[in-house]
């Protein structure tokens, strides 16, 4: 018989701290050689055939609109042909759908709640998508990372473990250093996109929170993020909120602030399980924290969206008739495929959006942003509704007081 040989325990903290720091070391590395030679993420130009498509016109009419100079023509390169940045082609895009646009003398800007329990279900994913495909239907975007993961930040271009301050991300707004999200908001490589950002730093919020609870009378932890956005609730269209895989005071937080939640869910057994788990202990806490401050919280849309779909799963199959019966009315008519594609592309640091739609000619590549595009209109609509119930409930204030 074999004899087994001792394992001594000789790692120590130490040592896992230099394997942390030099993880670190390859992540920075790696990003850099990958969004070289620039070291920033860029965004995609657009050609006349994706323009035209993209402001849903005929592309004879998009040309004959450039020669007649009320669209801006972009740049010609050597052959003639013309490219527009994004920034460009937003522009173009804003003029042929003012009337999907918000009006922000009636409305605020609808705020978009990402969550699920689990990690990996493509929470993360699906906010980043989200937020570029409002962007190019000519919104402006907020996006705010409340995972101290920071993999938003990431996606985005920002690096949280060298390149966050603890001013650029929500952050001070938990501890009670600031009351509004604006002074931590930047600017992205993507035109029509800012962030707020998140690092490890922000774990220091799930403390603040809780304490500052117990110390100032009359305070609401779950309110902080919420109160936060009214500014930024005027100057942007749509706030999109990413959360970490947890139930903590920062994803109630973002609960609370939300207009809609967008929860990606992948067809299998254990993450259709611990999403039931989510919602349970979402409605107990809230409950339970409702009843105590007297306040009530109502959703204009929640959405389960069946993630990560593999048609080639049986198993899924039978999941995904699970998720109907729990969820009905509430799991919307979107299917996101699982990709190698999807998958690459955010090795990468990126979604499908930016690849740019030269390159999504692909089949797989095609059915993915095929779905992220439906998904988009979906939410593109709901978020429609939100701002016109807004603009219902000030003209009836405004009747009432006139
Ligand atoms: N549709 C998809 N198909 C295949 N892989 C995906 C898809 N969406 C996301 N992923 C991958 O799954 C992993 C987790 O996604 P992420 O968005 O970070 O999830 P979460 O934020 O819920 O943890 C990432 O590696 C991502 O690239
Ligand atoms: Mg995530």
């Amino acid at each position: 018989m074999n004899k087994t040989h001792s394992l001594i325990p000789e790692i120590g903290i130490s040592e896992l701290d230099a394997v942390s720091a030099n993880a670190l070391h390859v992540v920075s590395q790696v990003r850099t050689a990958m969004l070289a030679p620039e070291a920033r993420k860029s965004a995609p130009t657009y050609n006349s055939t994706q323009l035209a498509e993209l402001c849903g016109v005929d592309k004879n009419r998009l040309q004959y609109l450039v020669r007649k100079g009320d669209l801006s023509g972009g740049t010609k390169d050597d052959s003639g042909r013309r490219e527009w940045t994004l920034a460009e082609a937003r522009e173009c895009i804003k003029s042929f759908r003012v009337e999907s646009l918000r009006d922000a003398a009636k409305a605020p800007g609808a705020v978009i709640t990402v969550a699920n329990f689990k990690g990996g279900v493509s929470k993360t994913t699906t906010a980043a998508a989200l937020a570029q495909g409002l962007s190019l239907r000519g919104h402006k975007v907020l996006v705010i990372d409340c995972d101290p993961q920071g993999s938003l930040t990431t996606l985005f271009g920002v690096l949280p473990d060298t390149e966050v301050e603890e001013t650029d991300t929500i952050l001070p707004l938990c501890a009670g250093d600031a009351d509004s999200v604006m002074p931590a908001i930047q600017k992205t490589y993507w035109d029509g996109i800012d962030l707020v950002a998140a690092a490890p730093l922000l774990f220091n919020a799930e403390f603040l929170l809780p304490s500052r609870q117990k110390s100032e009378r009359g305070f609401a932890f779950w309110r902080v993020l919420d109160d936060g956005l009214t500014a930024a609730r005027d100057a942007y269209d749509i706030i999109i909120i990413d959360t970490p895989p947890s139930l903590s005071y920062i994803t109630i937080n973002a609960l609370i602030a939300a207009d809609g939640v967008v929860m990606p869910l992948p067809p299998n057994a254990l993450d259709f399980a611990s999403s039931a788990q989510f919602w349970n202990l979402f409605t107990e806490v809230c409950g339970g924290l409702f009843k105590a401050g007297g306040d009530d919280k109502k959703f204009s849309f929640v959405d389960v969206v069946l993630s990560r779909v593999d048609r080639a799963d049986a198993v899924s199959v039978a999941v995904r008739q699970w998720i109907g019966s729990a969820y009905g009315r509430h799991v919307i008519p979107v299917e996101i495929p699982k990709t190698s594609v999807a998958a690459s592309a955010s090795a990468e640091f990126g979604t499908v959006y930016d690849l740019g739609p030269s390159s999504v000619q692909a089949k797989t590549l095609k059915r993915a942003r095929d779905a992220y595009e439906s998904l988009v209109d979906y939410v593109e609509q709901q978020v429609a509704g939100v701002w016109a119930h807004s603009a219902d409930v000030v003209s009836a204030v405004i009747k009432k007081e006139g």
